[in-house]
Parts: structure tokens; C-alpha cells; sequence
């Protein structure tokens, strides 16, 4: 059986994650969170009171820190940062309104980019994030493009983490969200864009398991 690659890209909260590791499992292959390198290098530099602005302290870093990822028994994604497990912690609000100061930066960018075309080159991944069709995996076979209204994916947010018992104010979501699209799409490096070959699907009045039948279903029409 032949094994591609699936770029899945999109603006925050799209349900991109979600999406990608169920059809990863359908797929039986390997899920790789993007958005979760940027967090855990983001995470380390608040545990080492690192400036987000300043580029050469962040890359040196990073390059002196060991990134793992894995898939657990659910087909979640466990991150491993020298070692130690911080799959709940790089989802904190800390890391989350930081994030995208620190993914900016061109050499950051750089060293997250190849060790995400590492981990494609044997295929059989799907791969979520914000310039995946457009940098990482420009041949990726199959492309995607979530999106969803700022107001659908701050509403599925609140609804997630009041299901988590987390503290969540609806319009904070609303404010938080535009404002990272703003920097992610503005940025210079790899800005949020659809790839020209990447299917638009917008989920705004889709469920979850809709849209990977949805996606499932291109995919298979495609290879
Ligand atoms: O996908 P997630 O919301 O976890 O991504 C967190 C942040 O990481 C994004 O807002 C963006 O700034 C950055 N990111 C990126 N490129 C990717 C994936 C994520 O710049 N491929």
C-alpha cells in the first residue's frame, strides 16, 4: 500500500488538531501536531524567563533542548521536552497568548520546519498547522484548508474547556483568537495561507466526525 502525506492547515481553533488525529487513526498513520513544537519551545521559555522577542537567545535554546513527539494509546500526541511530559502544560493560556510572538522568528521557524520534513519522509503522516501545504510539505499529495467563523471556533473553544472545567470567558476567546490570526497570517515567514492546491473546507456547520468523513472520503478519491 502506497503511503502519502496530508498537509492540514487552517486559522486557530478550526478543529484542525481534532481532525487530523481521527484521520490519522482512520489512516493508521502517524498524527504530528505542529502548533505543539511551537508551544513547547514557548513553554521552555517562559520556565527560563527567555525574551519571546529575542531570536538568537530562543534559537540557542531550542537547539540545546531535545523536542520529542508520540503518538499515545488514544492516537493523542504526547510531547516530550528533555524528557519530561508537557502535553497538558503547552496548552496553558501563558503559552497559548505567546505563541505566535515566538513562531515568528525566521530561524525558529527554520529548525521546526526540518525536523518536521524529518519525520514526513517515510510518509503516512498527517500534519497539521499554519504553512503546511505552503513550506513544510509543499508536496504533500493531499492538501486541506479548515476554516470556521471567528465566532463558531471561539464557541467550540469555550465549549471545550468548560467541558475541562477551565475557566473560559466567551468574549476573551473571541478577542484572543482574532488577534493570533492577525499575527499568524502577518507575519513574514510562512504567514497562514491557503496553499493554491489545498481543498477550502469551511466547518463552520460541520461536526467533527462530518468533517474527517469528508476529508477521509477526498483523500481516498485523490490517491
Ligand atoms: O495549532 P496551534 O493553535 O496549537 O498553534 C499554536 C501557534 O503556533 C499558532 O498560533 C502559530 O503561531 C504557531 N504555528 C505556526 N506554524 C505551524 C503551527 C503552529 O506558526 N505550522
Amino acid at each position: 500500500e502506497v503511503k502519502i502525506n496530508i498537509a492540514i492547515d487552517g486559522p486557530a481553533g478550526a478543529g484542525k488538531s481534532t481532525v487530523a488525529k481521527k484521520l490519522a487513526q482512520r489512516f493508521n498513520y502517524v498524527y504530528v501536531d505542529t502548533g505543539a513544537m511551537y508551544r513547547a519551545i514557548t513553554w521552555l521559555a517562559i520556565q527560563t524567563n527567555t525574551d519571546f522577542h529575542n531570536e538568537e537567545e530562543l534559537y540557542a535554546l531550542l537547539t540545546s533542548t531535545s523536542l520529542n513527539m508520540k503518538n499515545g494509546a488514544n492516537g493523542e500526541l504526547v510531547l516530550l521536552v528533555n524528557n519530561k511530559e508537557v502535553t497538558e502544560e503547552i496548552r496553558s493560556a501563558e503559552v497559548t497568548g505567546n505563541v505566535s510572538y515566538v513562531a515568528k522568528h525566521p530561524k525558529i521557524r527554520q529548525e521546526m520546519v526540518h525536523k518536521q520534513q524529518e519525520i514526513a519522509e517515510s510518509k503516512g503522516t498527517v500534519m497539521d498547522g499554519r504553512d503546511i501545504g505552503t513550506a513544510v510539505l509543499p508536496k504533500a499529495e493531499v492538501k486541506f484548508f479548515l476554516t470556521a467563523s471567528v465566532t463558531e471556533r471561539a464557541k467550540r473553544r469555550h465549549e471545550e474547556q468548560v467541558k475541562k472545567g477551565m475557566d473560559s470567558d466567551y468574549d476573551t476567546l473571541v478577542k484572543d483568537i482574532a488577534k493570533r490570526d492577525k499575527i499568524d497570517s502577518e507575519r513574514e515567514v510562512a504567514p497562514l495561507k491557503k496553499a493554491e492546491d489545498a481543498m477550502e473546507v469551511d466547518t463552520t456547520s460541520m461536526s467533527i466526525d462530518e468533517v474527517v468523513d469528508f476529508l477521509y472520503h477526498a483523500t481516498v478519491k485523490r490517491v
